[in-house]
């Protein structure tokens, strides 16, 4: 059995969907404190608990024989984690630390996580491999680096492997606009309700946009893979916003101009990915480009 936390979320649900498609019994653990029990797979068994809780962890590990962790329940605000860093700390840090001493009682043999490309900060050159040095510029990149950290440690000293999946922006159906990356959510929601949409700066700056189904993907091979790893999953190729934001008005059939305002104090100008480790780790590749992507995001948003 595979516990996927974080499994009523945007990203945590279509991973669910995936395992499950693939013929795998999958247990979701979730607060539900931004998932929703809407996004849950019906094939899926649902446990309401909450990762910071010793007790709701150990009800789910000493009632189902979990052999891999996929931990995807997180604080997912930059802004939140600088407003209130000890909570992005408990959530993303303490929480993973008690997973994981669950899983070396449990003795669970593979344990994969959501990184993000926010471990890295301000790009010190493009693409950004996983050497790039990293300068976390929130308590939320910090949380992510600290996660990667603990993990290893607990590798190391436990038979348990991992799979560590650093994120760039993942976008697609079920995303909210709140959260890490949530552009597109957020252009989406307001396309769609035929609302206003505001541009940061020029909208020069440039990011990399994946496909959900492309990260679910990645995580159904980095569960069954045995070795030890971490790797990028992104495309690899860079989009500037005003780009991104054409797309998706042909796609939603929105009308209205774009309103420039200022630029975001702190943004990082561009930003995209290399991706070579993963495809020669695990044969990955995205299969969405960003037209296909974001036409099944546009469906789902327009019927939403
Ligand atoms: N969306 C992105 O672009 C992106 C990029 C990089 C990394 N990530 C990471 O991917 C993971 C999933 O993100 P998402 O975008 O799907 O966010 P999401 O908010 O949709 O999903 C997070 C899920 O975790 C649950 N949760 C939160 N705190 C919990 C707790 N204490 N105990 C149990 N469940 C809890 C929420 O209810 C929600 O269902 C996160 O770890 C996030 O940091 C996301």
């Amino acid at each position: 059995m595979i516990l996927v936390t974080g499994g009523c979320g945007f990203i945590g649900s279509h991973i669910t969907d995936a395992l499950i498609e693939k013929g795998n019994k999958v247990i979701v653990m979730d607060n539900l404190s931004s998932g929703n029990l809407k996004n849950l797979n019906s094939k899926a068994e649902f446990i309401k608990g909450d990762v910071t809780n010793t007790d709701d962890i150990e009800s789910v590990f000493c009632r189902f024989p979990i052999r891999a962790v996929c931990h995807h329940a997180a604080q997912i605000s930059v802004a939140i984690s600088m407003e209130n860093p000890l909570f992005d700390v408990n959530t993303n840090v303490i929480g993973i630390i008690k997973l994981l001493q669950a899983c070396s009682r449990y003795k669970v043999k593979r344990f994969v996580f959501a990184s993000s490309a926010a471990i890295y900060g301000n790009p010190a050159y493009l693409p950004i491999d996983e050497q790039h040095p990293k300068n976390p510029l929130s308590f939320y990149g910090l949380s992510k680096l600290t996660s990667e950290q603990c993990i290893r440690i607990y590798a190391e000293n436990n038979e348990m492997s991992y799979g560590i999946l650093r994120y760039a922006n993942v976008y697609g159906p079920r995303q909210k606009a709140e959260g890490e990356g949530g552009v597109v959510a957020v252009f989406m929601n307001r396309m769609t309700a035929n609302k206003d949409c505001y541009i940061h700066g020029d909208g020069k700056q440039t990011r990399d946009f994946i496909y959900v189904k492309d990260i679910a993907l990645a995580n159904v091979k980095a569960l069954e893979c045995d070795e030890s790893f971490t790797a990028n999953v992104s495309t690899n190729v860079y989009t500037d916003i005003v780009t991104l934001f054409d797309t998706m008005k042909r796609q939603v059939g929105y009308n209205k101009n774009a309103i420039f305002t200022e630029s975001r104090k702190g943004d990082i100008k561009d930003s995209y990915l290399k991706n070579t480790v993963i495809n020669d780790l695990l044969s990955w590749l995205p299969k969405y480009d960003l037209n296909e992507g974001l036409r099944e995001t546009a469906k789902y948003f327009l019927n939403a």
